[in-house]
């Protein structure tokens, strides 16, 4: 039987806790199907091990991290550590590490879910966004001269390198190609006189290898608008590392909220671990009361399964969490529910075991 190493950074505020119920709904999978195993083993890394080490992860995690299949995580960061030291010193930085440059996020209404738009189809909600998620406006490369004086000046660059562009926006050619649906580009041209002028011209030359995709381009703002106005127009999308980031948030919020939107970081190539995560961040305000919406991590274990080749069983999860959003009786106060986090996790586990038992009938 193949067993899969999986790396569990659990992390910080509900972090822990919707992770919890993702490999709760994994297990079931594994169990009910048969052939595959989970083994994981847990990493305590972190704002609280920040407190007591005064680092988020150990100096040799991403050693540490490189023998696992995958990597699954909750979310990072909580007040006491700065956001951009918890973050770049742990998320960012196994991002990078990984050369995981593509982070699919899908913007999809599922059955059951909310929709809080009116004059739209339910089905016209059906995105799959594909985020540059190694450079870009997330490069860390700047300075910061002359710090609290007067004249100090600060500098945030923007890398667009040839090889990142390229291959993030051929990806998503090759995406949408296999899918048969439009590909969609956002950027931001008129302002962006460097970066973006040259992400447009990339996407034209990318485009001309594939006549049979369809494409369209739209400025960002414009996109933020359209997206809620007209949101059919929206197939696959490709976008920079932060307007991806942005508009994967107020995707979540057509797609059934933030407690349902879900994300995979991919190496293509597989040189390195994936990682699995849910959009969401550690929702400080609500952790530790049972208040989280566990979906989204759960969503992205079906992501895990899809990557690990287990499609059916991937399409399983998202049935479970489809049945459970259409019986609407056992949720979260965030989708207007009274369930804590791991009754949520407990009956979608229920149902996949049901639908592959049945299914291997
Ligand atoms: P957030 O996503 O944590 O929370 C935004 C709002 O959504 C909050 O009201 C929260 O209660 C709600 N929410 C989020 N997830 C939910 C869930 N599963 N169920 C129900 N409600 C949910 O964003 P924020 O408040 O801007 O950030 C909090 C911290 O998380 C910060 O430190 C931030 O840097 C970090 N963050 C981490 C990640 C990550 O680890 N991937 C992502 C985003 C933000
Ligand atoms: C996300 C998060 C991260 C990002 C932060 C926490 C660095 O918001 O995964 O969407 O901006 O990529
Ligand atoms: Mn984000």
């Amino acid at each position: 039987m193949k067993t899969w190493k999986i790396a569990v950074i659990a992390g910080d505020g509900i972090g822990p806790e919707v992770i919890d119920e993702g490999i709760k709904v994994l297990n079931t999978a594994a169990e009910a199907d048969g052939t595959f195993a989970f083994d994981y083993t847990y990493f305590p890394w972190g704002c609280e091990y920040y407190t007591k080490t005064g680092k988020m992860m150990d100096e040799d995690g991403i050693e540490k991290l490189k023998e696992f299949d995958a990597i699954y995580l909750g979310a990072v960061g909580f007040p006491g550590v700065p956001d951009h030291i918890s973050l770049w010193d742990l998320l960012l930085r196994i991002r990078k590490s990984f050369d995981q440059y593509v982070n699919i996020r899908p913007v999809k209404l599922l059955d059951g879910a909310h929709l809080p738009l009116v004059d739209v189809d339910r089905k016209d909600v059906d995105m799959l966004f594909i985020r540059e998620n190694s450079e870009g406006e997330y490069s860390g490369a700047g300075d910061w001269l002359f710090k609290g004086q007067p004249h100090e000046v600060v500098m945030q660059n923007g890398v667009f390198s040839r090889k990142g562009t390229e291959r993030i926006i051929r990806y998503a050619f090759e995406t949408a190609k296999k899918e048969g649906r439009s590909l969609t580009s956002i950027s931001k041209a008129n302002a962006l006189n460097y970066s973006m002028v040259f992400w447009d011209q990339v996407f034209e030359e990318v485009s001309a290898e594939y006549p049979e995709v369809e494409t369209a381009s739209y400025l960002v703002d414009a996109a933020a608008m359209l997206m809620i106005k007209d949101p059919k127009r929206f197939e696959v999308v490709v976008t920079s590392n932060l307007f991806g980031d942005i508009l994967t948030d107020l995707g979540a919020a057509l797609a059934g909220g933030i407690g349902l939107a879900a994300g995979a970081n991919i190496n293509p190539e597989r040189d390195f671990p994936s990682m699995f995560e849910p959009v969401h961040g550690s929702a400080p305000d609500i952790a530790g009361q049972g208040l989280a919406n566990p979906l989204a991590t759960i969503w992205s274990a079906s992501q895990m399964l899809d990557f690990f080749g287990y499609e059916n069983r991937g399409k399983n999860v998202l049935q479970a969490i489809e049945q459970l959003m259409v019986e609407g009786e056992v949720l979260t106060p965030d989708m207007k529910g009274s369930a804590s986090t791991s009754e949520v996790g407990s009956r979608v586990a229920e149902i996949v075991g049901t639908l592959i038992a049945n299914e291997k009938k």
